[in-house]
């Protein structure tokens, strides 16, 4: 291992940035991986310890009037079979969650205009009533800045809206026609001027992305400097126009990984669904490589499969108590521990 490149991954655990060329060199260096992520484990092990924080995630609606070009629950695919979740049967899943110790329910869903702004704040206000020391993140896309501001006032608390690639010529290849870059960074900036906490991220290996891009995923990161950082391997779906690209590799899941660590170092970090479903140990392997939450899947059993945005999801089958417990074991078998509080982020 050349002393270059360790002293390049200590300047950047150190000064928590790097320049684009550092970050391609990173990418493209194979030398030592493993030194990165045992560079970006230390840094998650000194703020956040060994703690692992739990995200009950409810899939609540697979409609969705949208077609980006590698989601399996674009509106065009007409082999999806279509559902919805009602109020109680939402509230019946944070009831079973919070039995096993959720303390966030993650309320994610296509495009749907079917929830309009105040069945959505019904829905939060009553999950709120129920569970007040919970954590509501939502994931539903872009909407316009007064139904975020409603959503925030209704009780949500954070925001999950990846920007998908931060480079706006790549975005297009990514969506159709009347999606832009620039409408959802605009959207970023809004949930967080309203007071959310507000999560980011992208795919690493999608379609015509190039290190550049990667790069520039970083920097876009490194700038915006959101509370939570969603990265998973891209994975084609069978109905969509991507299927047949490849996925997004393992090790550079990672890679990106442990650089959004040493980068923002009190980043709220899952290990993927995605990243467990190209790897059996992609979840574990993610963790070590700086990652610090978990969201097992607390959708009703009946609806999972309908679900799919990729091909082969896994905890398809399972109970939220199997995928909870499931999802335990993982962790404690990577040396760390579940904690079963709201864990929020540490800087606000
Ligand atoms: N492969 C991997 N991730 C995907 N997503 C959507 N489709 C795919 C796919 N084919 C991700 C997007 C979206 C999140 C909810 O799921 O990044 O923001
Ligand atoms: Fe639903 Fe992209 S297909 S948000």
């Amino acid at each position: 291992m050349s002393t270059k490149y360790t002293e390049l991954i200590d300047k950047i655990a150190i000064e928590n940035n790097a320049t684009k060329d550092e970050i391609i060199e990173v990418i493209t260096s194979h030398e030592n991986d493993n030194y990165l992520f045992d560079k970006a484990n230390e840094v998650r092990q000194r703020i956040y310890g060994k703690d692992v924080y739990l995200r009950g995630l409810i899939e609540f609606t697979n409609h969705c009037k949208n077609n980006c070009l590698y989601c399996g629950i674009r509106g065009e695919n007409r082999n999806v079979e279509r559902y919805r979740l009602t109020k109680s049967e939402i509230l019946e899943c944070c009831e079973t969650g919070y039995k096993l110790g959720f303390r966030t329910f993650v309320l994610q869903g296509g495009e749907d205009l079917f929830y309009t702004d105040d069945m959505l704040c019904d829905i939060i206000s009553a999950i709120k009533t129920k569970h007040p020391d919970c954590a509501i993140t939502l994931s539903l896309g872009e909407r316009s800045s007064d139904s975020y501001k409603m959503l925030h006032e209704a009780g949500a608390d954070r925001y999950l809206l990846r920007h998908e690639t931060a480079n706006p010529e790549h975005y297009l290849k990514l969506h159709p026609e009347g999606m832009s870059l620039k409408t959802r960074i605009d959207c970023l900036w809004e949930l967080r001027e309203i007071g959310f906490q507000v999560g980011a991220g992208f795919m690493v290996g999608s379609p015509y992305q190039t290190v550049e891009n990667l790069a520039e995923d970083l920097l876009f990161l490194k700038e915006f400097n959101p509370h939570m950082v969603g990265i998973g391997p891209f994975i084609p779906h069978k109905d969509t126009p991507f299927k047949d690209f490849e996925q997004g590799s393992l090790r550079d899941t990672l890679v990106m990984v442990a650089l959004t660590r040493l980068l923002l170092p009190y980043v709220l970090l899952p290990s993927t669904t995605a990243l467990g479903t190209i790897n059996h140990q992609g979840r574990e392997l993610g963790l070590k490589a700086g990652a610090n939450v978990v969201m097992p899947n607390l959708s009703p059993t009946r609806y999972r499969k309908h679900y799919a945005l990729y091909d082969n999801k896994i905890c398809t089958g399972d109970e939220a108590a199997e995928c909870r417990a499931c999802l335990e074991r993982r962790v404690v078998s990577a040396g760390f521990e579940i904690i079963t509080t709201r864990g929020d982020s540490k800087v606000q």
